[in-house]
């Protein structure tokens, strides 16, 4: 026990440690839950070179379009340049930090409404107040920086590494895993509004708890529980690569009609480490987890409902979605002081039931060990 005290007091665990640990069904180490060192390598190792979600590519549809999201802790602009398609970029101004842009919407360029810095939709800087008095000033070198943008069926994704290979090259299980799976993105459901929750929890503890129902029958007893069918032998689990997916099937349906025999009704999807999807025939999410701090986080998910489903249905099931998020939340912020305690150094997980926690903790480490 000593020694496992020591550990969970550093990060500078050894490879080999951990991959014992890891194979041996224990969990990455509690202090990683809260480390602000560890949190910088992550945000630079992990967030800053993985594909997130950005949103809707229907909303992208004419020139000067745009919308704005986070990849991680990076801000970003999406935008549609008239000739040259979809641009992405660091939605921060050269000059001083601001946003140059602020909501979605449509403008022909983009300016940051503190100085009034004006880019093209191509990032380049067209305009700064004043700055025929500054000699040596150039707007060339001022453009705003690129990020990588990619498009999955009707989601914009970003990458803050201009250089990153394409989304489907990091993540063909989007193909194969989910479209073998009936996922489909809705594209007739209406938005519904956007959901923000602050959570008090490192944002692997939060990415955990959503990718296993181990603890649904107990957290989620008047909600997840009582719509889906979380028994172990019908619940449907999938690791592959950078997804990690869960399809079951109603209890029953919020409509009261009986539940079709085959295929799953309900598929979720982590798309490692941030985009999170999950659908039914009623609802559609599209949400991202933004990481604000070594041992906090937000979850915002844009929220896509049934036409078909009367008001009062959309309601009560929208009420059973967000009550399961808010259970979520309360266990996870219940977690935090016992692992930032160092009290117990390592968790020990159930590999049948929590086979995902163990394949999101190998890709974190993978990415943690990769050459800068
Ligand atoms: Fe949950």
């Amino acid at each position: 026990l000593d020694s496992d005290r020591e550990a969970a007091l550093t990060i500078a665990v050894t490879p080999s440690e951990l991959d014992t640990r890891l194979a041996g069904g224990w969990t990455i180490p509690a202090s990683w839950y809260s480390d602000p060192a560890l949190y910088q390598d992550e945000l630079d190792r992990i967030f800053a070179r993985r594909w997130h979600l950005a949103g809707r590519l229907s909303a992208l549809s004419k020139p000067g379009d745009h919308l704005v999201c986070q990849a991680g802790h990076i801000p970003v602009v999406v935008v549609r340049d008239g000739d040259s398609g979809l641009r992405g970029f660091v939605n921060v101004c050269r000059h001083r930090g601001h946003p140059v842009a602020l909501e979605p919407g449509n403008a022909k360029r983009l300016q940051c409404r503190y100085h009034g810095w004006t880019y093209g939709l191509d990032g380049r800087l067209t305009g700064a107040p004043r700055c025929r008095l500054e000699p040596g000033f150039d707007k060339s070198e001022l453009s705003l920086l690129p990020v990588a943008v990619d498009v999955w069926r009707d989601l914009v994704f970003v990458n803050p590494d201009p250089g990153a290979e394409p989304l489907l090259t990091s993540a063909p299980e989007l193909d194969d895993v989910l479209a073998a799976r009936g996922f489909d993105e809705r594209p007739g459901f209406r938005f519904h509004g956007r959901w923000t929750y602050t959570i008090e929890a490192n944002w692997k503890a939060w990415t955990e708890n959503a990718i296993e129902c181990y603890h649904c029958p107990l957290v989620h007893k008047n909600s997840f529980n009582d719509q889906y069918a979380t028994d172990h032998e019908v619940y449907d689990v999938v690791n592959s690569g950078p997804l990690m997916g869960q399809f079951t099937k109603y209890r029953r349906r919020a409509d009261g009609a009986p539940v079709a025999a085959d295929g799953p009704q309900f598929r979720f999807c982590l798309l490692y480490p941030s985009a999170m999807l999950i659908e039914d025939d009623f609802v559609f999410f599209v949400g991202s987890t933004v990481p604000t701090g070594p041992d906090s986080c937000e979850f915002v998910t844009d929220t896509y409902v049934s036409p078909d489903l009367p008001e009062a249905e959309v309601e009560s099931w929208l009420a059973a979605w967000n009550q399961t998020l808010e259970e979520d939340l309360e266990v996870v912020a219940a977690q935090r002081n016992g692992l930032r305690s160092g009290a117990v150094p390592y968790g020990r997980l159930l590999p049948t039931s929590e086979s995902a926690i163990a394949h999101f903790h190998r890709l974190v480490v993978a990415d943690l060990e990769r050459e800068a």
